[in-house]
């Protein structure tokens, strides 16, 4: 049976090497294409991270499945299965804006049990073992202990779609505005983000159309640091297209209170 230890172990190193290109392609530049859009980015360091992401799992495991946002490795028989954001905040990491992450979230059985987010020039990394809670670079985190939007700072992301779902999340800042919030972020990796809310340093986080491998690894260290995380109607996350909203204990039911009409949307877009 493999242990949580050497699952952390393999994980830590696979974005070690991830480190190395992605700092290499900021010091001496990467290959910038477009995807599903004109502002949806893959980089050649996207694609180099993950290709050195699975070689060290599949080195390590080869029989483990990995799905990951720029291929992945799939249809394997293992009951263990990694998902992985190469690099989380493509768009940051093209601009050389260093709020960007490798994102690592292992399931057995079909539940999360270890979660890492790593953001490599900053040098911090995020995780957290299941039922051992969640750190950063070793020093345990919890979430903040905040009970009202005077308090609170939100992070918030946009989908890449410009149609309705940018207009929900504007309707939403609006009115956690007229809630006398204390303020609104956008800093642009879902992952790091929820890892801010995992270590206190913002208060929650809502965002429409996630992919599992933006949020997998983030969701569950921030779960494991205290926080709550579930869709518009509070249910819990599966591994599908999401509506995230996490928040501390006391926070996150006034959070999915003001994103009433996000259920309705959520409902008609079938994720
Ligand atoms: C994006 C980031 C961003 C979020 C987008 C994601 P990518 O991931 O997490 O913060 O707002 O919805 O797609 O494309 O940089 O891996
Ligand atoms: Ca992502
Ligand atoms: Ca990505």
């Amino acid at each position: 049976m493999v242990s949580l230890d050497e699952i952390a172990a393999v994980a830590k190193k696979a974005a070690l090497a991830a480190r190395e290109v992605q700092l290499a392609g900021l010091k001496h530049g990467t290959e910038i294409r477009t995807k599903s859009s004109p502002q949806d980015l893959v980089t050649a360091a996207d694609i180099e991270s993950e290709r050195v992401i699975a070689k060290t799992v599949a080195e390590a495991f080869p029989d483990h499945n990995l799905l990951g946002e720029e291929g992945g490795n799939q249809g394997r028989t293992s009951d263990w299965l990694w998902v992985v954001d190469p690099i989380d905040g493509t768009t940051n990491y093209a601009r050389h804006i260093p709020y960007f992450s490798t994102s690592i979230a292992v399931y057995h059985g079909g539940e999360p049990v270890f979660g890492l987010v790593a953001n490599p020039v900053l040098d911090e990394t995020f995780f957290a073992v299941k039922g051992q809670g969640a750190f950063l670079n070793d020093s345990p985190i919890r979430t903040s202990t905040v009970t009202s939007f005077d308090q609170a700072v939100l992070i918030t992301g946009f989908y890449y779609d410009r149609g309705k779902n940018i207009e929900l999340t504007l309707d939403a800042i609006r009115n956690f505005y007229q809630h006398n919030i204390m303020g609104i972020r956008r800093l642009g990796s879902a992952a790091l983000d929820l890892c801010y809310l995992a270590a206190g340093r913002a208060d929650g986080f809502f965002e429409i159309g996630l992919n599992a491998w933006d949020f997998a690894g983030g969701a569950f260290i921030a779960q494991q640091a205290g926080a709550v995380v579930s869709d518009a109607f509070g249910r819990a996350l599966s591994l599908k297209k999401s509506y995230v909203v996490a928040g501390p204990a006391a926070l996150h039911p006034q959070m999915l209170v003001e994103l009433e009409p996000w259920k309705a949307a959520q409902e008609a877009s079938g994720w």
